[in-house]
């Protein structure tokens, strides 16, 4: 479901992809083999086989609930206690590919930042209106995750009394941490997120699934999406992400220091914030690993554009494209006389296709690599197997850079200093 194009970096990766092309099959050994630095935490390579029926049953009972319940359902969690889900449902339910779906509760993400304005705003936009609280943190220590849900469980005791306990949703380990604690003694719902898979690798778990479904995504066909990918990058020794993580490590070992994911969907947004985390936190360690950044096209290509075109060259870029588009045409008028008028009557599809061309050729010419990844249409199935492609190249990629992909202990210093401030 997912391809990759890589011949656009045939001339910029020196001799580098016969090295990195063998360590990406050594690496994908020490993932499927648990031989690897942080094997604890692989649990997600095989998760779209193993997660349990009864818990996507019982995650699907709660989400009906919330949405008879509720109209708003605020979210509280950072990192990867948030980006899955945020960036599921803008891809999903955003208003460009939502149409005519039943009504669920608006879905507000908190927890993520400091910002009492932001928190400020919640309050407002829920108003009168009944609201339940899913709160997410594997560690259950999470400080701004934490004081949100201060926040929020005080609204809801306020407003519900002694029923506030049923509107609470809390997603944690099965055993460690307070919020697992919280959840024993006040009896809330609460869901497992699976000891050996870490933060960023979680979305396909409760953490992910829970904030799906309450906003009316169809959970087991991003389960569905992922199982298919998994079962065909699997059988193919890594397949197209094998392929990707070489041809990303090769051209970093070229001195191409920063990656830009671009895609031309404005939805796709929160996804690459996620694709973001999951491979800045998962390879910026000992002092290397490529920068991920990325674009909006084509916004970005009237801001960002000059810089990729002509500024320093140590990117590349990845370019993601959903093939199938809408059959939206640009009307032919006789209203405007602005030089414009070659555009009439093509699709909007042929126009992005051009504009993919376009740059492609021109930045490619500006001396920038070019990988590009191609999925079908915007849906479940594509996004849970967009997902599940992006976590084995990021596993393999990390193992091919000489990096634990798993943990972050790069972390842990802005937490000690901040908790030293404010004890
Ligand atoms: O990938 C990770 O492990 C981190 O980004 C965590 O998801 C993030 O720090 C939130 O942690 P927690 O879920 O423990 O609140």
């Amino acid at each position: 479901m997912v391809t990759v194009n890589v011949s656009g970096t045939a001339r910029f990766c020196g001799g580098k992809k016969k090295e990195t092309g063998l360590a990406a099959s050594h690496a994908l050994s020490m993932l499927l083999t648990g031989t690897g630095a942080g094997a604890d935490f692989t649990g997600w390579i095989r998760y779209p086989e193993n997660y349990s029926n009864e818990e996507v049953r019982r995650i699907k009972t709660a989400a009906g609930k919330i949405q008879s319940e509720s109209d708003v359902l605020v979210v509280l969690g950072i990192g990867g206690s948030f980006l899955g889900a945020k960036a599921a449902i803008d891809l999903l339910k955003s208003p460009e590919y939502n149409l005519f779906k039943k009504h669920t509760p608006d879905v507000f993400f908190a927890g993520n930042g400091t910002s009492g304005a932001q928190i400020e705003r919640i309050i407002q936009l829920i108003g009168d209106r009944d609201f339940s609280v899913c709160v997410i943190s594997k560690s259950g220590s999470t400080a701004e995750t934490a004081a949100a849900f201060r926040v929020f469980s005080n609204l809801l005791e306020q407003r519900y009394g002694a029923q506030s306990a049923n509107r609470i949703y809390a997603v944690t380990d099965a055993e460690k941490g307070y919020l697992r604690a919280a959840v024993r003694e006040n009896g809330w719902e609460s869901f497992i997120i699976p000891g050996n898979i870490g933060g960023r690798y979680s979305v396909l778990t409760p953490v992910g699934l829970l904030p799906m479904a309450a906003a009316g995504i169809d959970i087991e066909a991003v389960l569905h999406g992922a199982r298919d990918e998994m079962d065909s990058l699997l059988d193919s020794n890594g397949g197209d992400a094998s392929i990707y993580a070489m041809t990303r490590q090769a051209l970093y070992r070229s001195g191409k220091k920063i990656e830009i994911l671009s895609s031309f969907e404005p939805a796709f947004r929160y996804m690459a914030e996620w694709w973001k985390q999951l491979f800045g936190e998962s390879e910026g360690k000992n002092q290397q690993g490529i920068f991920p950044a990325s674009a909006n096209l084509t916004a970005d290509l009237h801001s960002l554009g000059q810089w990729i075109q002509d500024g320093e060259r140590n990117i590349f870029e990845t370019m993601l494209l959903f093939t199938e588009d809408s059959d939206l045409v640009v009307p032919e008028t006789s209203l405007l006389e602005d030089g414009i008028d070659w555009l009439g009557g093509k699709s909007y599809a042929q126009f992005r296709d051009a504009v993919f061309e376009g740059a492609k050729k021109a930045h490619m010419a500006g001396g920038v690599p070019m990988i590009s990844i191609q999925a079908n249409t915007i849906c479940e199935e594509t996004f849970g197997a967009l997902i599940y492609f992006f976590l084995l190249s990021c596993g393999i990629s990390g193992y091919i850079s000489g990096v634990n992909p798993f943990d972050q202990p790069g972390v842990e210093e802005y937490k000690r200093n901040m908790k030293a401030i404010l004890l």
